[in-house]
């Protein structure tokens, strides 16, 4: 239907007859000539239209916006003045001599190029939103990093294998998607929170390396970068040792993104121990753009007066932490009380603070309502221990250490951003040594910090059901500018240890049997030593994209909360596809999913 896309017209062209087919980007009237700037997926042309050619420009002044249109002409270089530098193609134009109208449009419910257009009717009319350039670039971005991803591993003799969608819960923390079966009354598939436990049956197959581009499901809270459905890059290897599996996959992400976007990261990835992570930066994946770090001054607080300290100070969960922002002497007592605010968001019951006014004069050169409580040799410990001088301010966080790090490790980020201390660029790291179970004091057992096929650290392993507290794991999470973008481990590959995992974490053999059956039937088979990682893609392109939500590089993604605004589902059912299912609801369905403020 075409000679050349949109985007393609250029000086080399001029003279030359050219059919276009694409989009009324705009349309504009000139005093009796008409201009309509036609778009496709490569970019714009300046169409001309000329009344000496009656036929033609009729039709164009018939044309609206978003009207599909096919226009034949003669390229010529726009006359001088006219040239639009900020276009490709602004060097030229056609001067058209056929249009056919392919389709009309009625007006859209937003203009394309209208900057802040509401989540909730962009995700209504997706279909439109997507075709807004900075939607097709972030979609076609996400193409390119598959693409990449995908060519590296072939050259490395990964096998791309698809794995089920319709089968049995993998435990990766979320809720289960359910899916009926018809012909099993009562019984249900679920959705895959991951193809964990297929990808390790892969490697008792013998296929050693393994890959997927794999949709995953889970019923979680959702935030902006957590979608009920995301896909993972799944990867899963034989007889590699948890090196073996992060350098040739940090090898992988350098290439993705030098090819991509020429961006050289360091080689090697820097690797933090999870104890220091959080000990430094209140997290278990830092941002190292954020330049400050938390210092612990417990040790400096077990004796002083100051029960808010001395308390948390003296208790085995509990945690004393200072950060120091350089030149904070400035904040005023409005922006310190708002930051008292912020972190209250995260449990915490105040912000003490000292203000340095002149680190030479002692205490009197201080300025905090809780020096009265604090002897001068804690000053003097708390001032070395964070190195501060005239000018700047040390804020405090007292508490259970879950709350400071929290309220601490949010407040380093929030004050790096908001006081231009962000540094640019790309900062990746490996967080490495993660304990393998945490206590949950509510349900008052053992869990795993990430799932229970996860292998204990060698010198562990004798002491897993003694001292599970103690217990490391061979897992290691990739973190891209306080992003976790990847996250695996070794496996168990022993059925013995598999089992006093499982008791451990409350499971007893009746249920492990139920649930993992077949896992543990199949590791008696000759199972190698195997590892391997999940990447999130949707997070991974995100990034690259520089968008602050995952939904801005996913095609059709769901809301907040859950529900598709442009099928409007879930939806209701016939009570005749329910009897088919053998289900009854105890509950009738809501009228409609997708209402307009569920957007975000
Ligand atoms: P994990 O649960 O850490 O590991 O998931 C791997 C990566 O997937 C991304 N991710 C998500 N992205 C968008 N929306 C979500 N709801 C979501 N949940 C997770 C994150 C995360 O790092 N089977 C293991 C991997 C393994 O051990 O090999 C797993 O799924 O970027
Ligand atoms: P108060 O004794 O409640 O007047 O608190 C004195 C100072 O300590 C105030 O600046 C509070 O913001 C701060 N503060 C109170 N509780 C905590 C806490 N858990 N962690 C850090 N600072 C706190």
């Amino acid at each position: 239907m075409r000679s050349h896309y949109c985007g393609e017209l250029s000086q080399s062209l001029i003279d030359q007859h050219v059919t276009l087919c694409g989009w009324v980007h705009s349309r504009r009237d000139h005093g009796g000539v008409i201009f309509i700037d036609l778009r496709d997926r490569s970019g714009v042309a300046q169409t001309v239209f000329d009344p000496a050619q009656r036929e033609a420009f009729a039709i164009a002044e018939d044309a609206r916006a978003e009207y599909v249109l096919r226009v034949s002409g003669k390229v010529r270089a726009r006359p001088p003045g006219t040239e639009n530098p900020h276009l490709p193609t602004g060097a030229v134009e056609m001067v058209a001599t056929e249009i056919e109208v392919l389709n009309r449009a009625e007006v859209l419910p937003f203009q394309l190029d209208e900057p802040d257009v509401n989540e909730g009717v962009r995700l209504k009319y997706r279909y439109l939103d997507l075709r807004r350039d900075f939607m097709h670039k972030n979609i076609r971005l996400r193409h390119t990093v598959t693409r990449t991803l995908r060519r590296f591993l072939e050259e490395r003799d990964f096998v791309e294998i698809e794995t089920p969608i319709l089968t049995k819960s993998t435990p990766e923390g979320a809720r289960d998607y359910l899916v009926p079966s018809r012909v099993h009354a009562g019984r249900f598939f679920a959705l895959p929170q991951s193809p964990q436990l297929f990808k390790q049956l892969l490697m008792i197959a013998g296929f050693e390396r393994y890959f997927q581009i794999a949709r995953c499901f889970r019923d979680e809270d959702l935030r902006a970068d957590r979608q009920p459905e995301f896909t993972q890059l799944d990867i899963e290897t034989s007889f590699m040792d948890e090196d073996g599996v992060m350098c040739l996959m940090e090898e992988m992400i350098r290439t993705l993104f030098k090819t991509v976007l020429d961006v050289s990261l360091p080689d090697p990835f820097p690797r933090l121990r999870y104890d220091e992570a959080l000990a430094r930066f209140g997290t278990d994946r830092p941002d190292l753009r954020a330049p400050l770090e938390l210092v612990d001054v417990g040790d400096l607080m077990k004796a002083v007066e100051f029960k808010v300290f001395a308390q948390p100070a003296n208790s085995p969960g509990g945690r004393v932490a200072a950060l120091r922002l350089p030149k904070g002497g400035e904040l005023t007592r409005k922006q310190i009380d708002d930051y008292t605010a912020f972190v209250a968001q995260f449990g915490a019951k105040g912000l003490a603070y000292i203000k340095v006014n002149d680190a030479a004069k002692g205490r009197d050169g201080l300025q905090s309502p809780i020096l009265k409580f604090l002897p001068d040799d804690v000053i003097d410990g708390v001032m070395r221990a964070t190195g501060a001088q005239s000018g700047d301010l040390i804020f405090f966080g007292a508490d259970q250490a879950k709350v400071v790090n929290d309220a601490l490790g949010a407040l380093r980020w929030q004050l790096s951003n908001e006081h231009g201390l962000m540094q640019e660029g790309w900062q990746p790291l490996w967080v490495v040594d993660f304990p393998m179970f945490e206590y949950d004091a509510e349900l008052k057992r053992w869990q795993t910090l990430h799932h229970p096929f996860t292998a204990p650290c060698v010198d562990d392993a004798d002491r897993v059901d003694v001292d599970p507290a103690n217990v490391r794991a061979r897992a290691y999470d990739l973190v891209l500018n306080g992003s976790e973008i990847g996250g695996g481990s070794i496996r168990i590959h022993r059925t013995d240890l598999q089992g006093k995992v499982f008791t451990v974490l409350g499971i007893d053999p009746d249920e492990a049997r139920r649930k993992f059956g077949f896992l543990l039937d199949a590791l008696k088979y000759g199972t190698p030593p195997h590892g391997g990682i999940a990447f999130g893609l949707d997070r991974i392109v995100a990034l690259m994209a520089g968008v602050d939500s995952i939904r801005d590089v996913i095609a059709f993604p769901k809301t907040q909360k859950a529900s598709c605004l442009l099928t409007d589902a879930p939806s209701g059912v016939d009570e005749a596809q329910l009897r088919e299912l053998h289900i009854k609801l105890r509950k009738a369905a809501g009228r409609t999913a997708a209402t307009g403020d569920d957007a975000t």
